[in-house]
């Protein structure tokens, strides 16, 4: 049995809304060992995605939820350290879901290894990963741009929201981006190309999303709900299409909000705008994982899509940083570096 200890960030307790560091729990366990046909991964890079909100509840979803005292999931890089898989040998890179802990076991049918010389590893995380595929089949699939369109994205300057708006821009539309604070509003128009950013954080935000799209909005790819929506909705054109991808104002909601019940309004205009609104999760559209990584490959290479990063140190800060996520303190792709690569296995 090893003595190297895997410290390792359990779900404590259900939140009752929004989440607080008591809802996580570190714990120091021993490293586990592989079986046949796992290998041993040390964690050098974790994701914070916030669909880890809904992984925390115990409502029924598409995926089910974290259970109390287990490990939080999460997508993961990792560097094999020990393997009894004929696939992969220590000092392989690999892409893999080994959750908010320093090791873990992973069978090797969940992994794919990843070419540290083809693009720094983490990115497999965000732009070249599931946010970045996120962004490319929901906008290509349901959003279907077309040169000379409006597109507006909120959570803009994230991952899913600045891959969209920068393919969006490939495909000849006009970008609208939509961001928390004029920090993450001047990244939109110099970082990442939008044609017009919007504030949704300014009192008045409304009437500035609609001098913003003079012609109103052709694909409103949704990342938020809430307050945005209700700004966005009246500008939506006849066939407008609206990719709800997530509505993360909503995901630590307890009850409906107050007001009136507006899906009359919504009805009307589905049925006179002749709207299509879909939903979608990124798995649905696995089949194009490869046109993906082909297409959003070359542009980064060509230096068409760029990408920011937001970088935390440590397992232990992922809890705090997981909730200044759904707070809108990060600025780019979240991420946890857990350890660097090169250190001896566990024996
Ligand atoms: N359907 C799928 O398969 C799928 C896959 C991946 C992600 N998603 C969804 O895509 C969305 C974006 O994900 P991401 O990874 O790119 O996250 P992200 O943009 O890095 O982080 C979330 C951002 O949401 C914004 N936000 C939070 N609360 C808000 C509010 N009340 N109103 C407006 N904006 C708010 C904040 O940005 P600001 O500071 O700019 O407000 C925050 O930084 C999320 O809803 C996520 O759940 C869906």
């Amino acid at each position: 049995m090893s003595d190297v200890q895997n410290r390792r960030i359990l779900l404590a307790s259900r939140p009752e809304g929004k989440p607080t560091l008591d809802n996580f729990r570190i714990e120091a366990a021993p490293c586990p060992s592989p079986g046949p046909g796992e290998v041993l991964t040390k964690t050098l890079w974790l994701s914070l995605d916030p669909y880890m909100r809904g992984r925390m509840n115990a409502a029924k979803s598409y995926a089910a939820p974290v259970g109390i005292g287990e490990v939080m999931e999460g997508g993961t890089v990792g560097e094999v350290v020990s393997s009894r898989s004929d696939l992969f040998r220590p000092g392989d890179i690999v892409l893999g879901h080994g959750g908010w802990q320093e090791y873990a076991v992973l069978g090797e049918k969940t992994l794919r290894k990843l070419d540290p010389a083809a693009a720094p590893v983490q990115t497999a995380l965000g732009v070249l990963g599931m946010p970045g595929m996120t962004a490319y089949t929901g906008l290509h699939n349901i959003g279907q741009p077309k040169p000379g369109e409006t597109l507006a994205v909120a959570a803009a300057t994230g991952p899913v929201g600045a891959t969209v708006g920068q393919i969006a821009r490939i495909r000849g539309c006009r970008t609208v981006g939509i961001a928390g604070g004029p920090a993450k509003c001047r990244a939109l128009i110099e970082e990442f190309g939008f044609d017009a950013a919007v504030d949704h954080k300014a009192p008045d935000f409304p009437e500035k999303l609609a001098a913003a799209c003079p012609g109103g909005i052709d694909i409103y790819f949704e990342n938020v709900g809430g307050a945005v929506w209700t700004a966005v909705f009246p500008l939506l054109n006849d066939f407008a299409r609206v990719p709800v991808c997530g509505r993360i104002a909503n995901y630590s909601d307890t009850a409906p909000p107050p007001g009136p019940d507006r899906t009359p309004q919504l009805f009307g205009a589905i049925l006179t705008k002749r709207l299509r609104i879909q939903g979608f999760i990124v798995w649905d559209f696995a089949s194009q994982a490869k046109d993906f990584q082909r297409e959003m490959g070359a542009w980064i290479r060509e230096g068409r899509i760029k990408y920011r990063e937001d970088v935390v140190e440590g397992i232990g800060n992922a809890p705090e940083a997981f909730l200044g996520l759904l707070e809108g303190r990060n600025f780019g792709k979240l991420l946890v570096k857990v350890a660097s690569p090169g250190m001896q296995a566990p024996d």
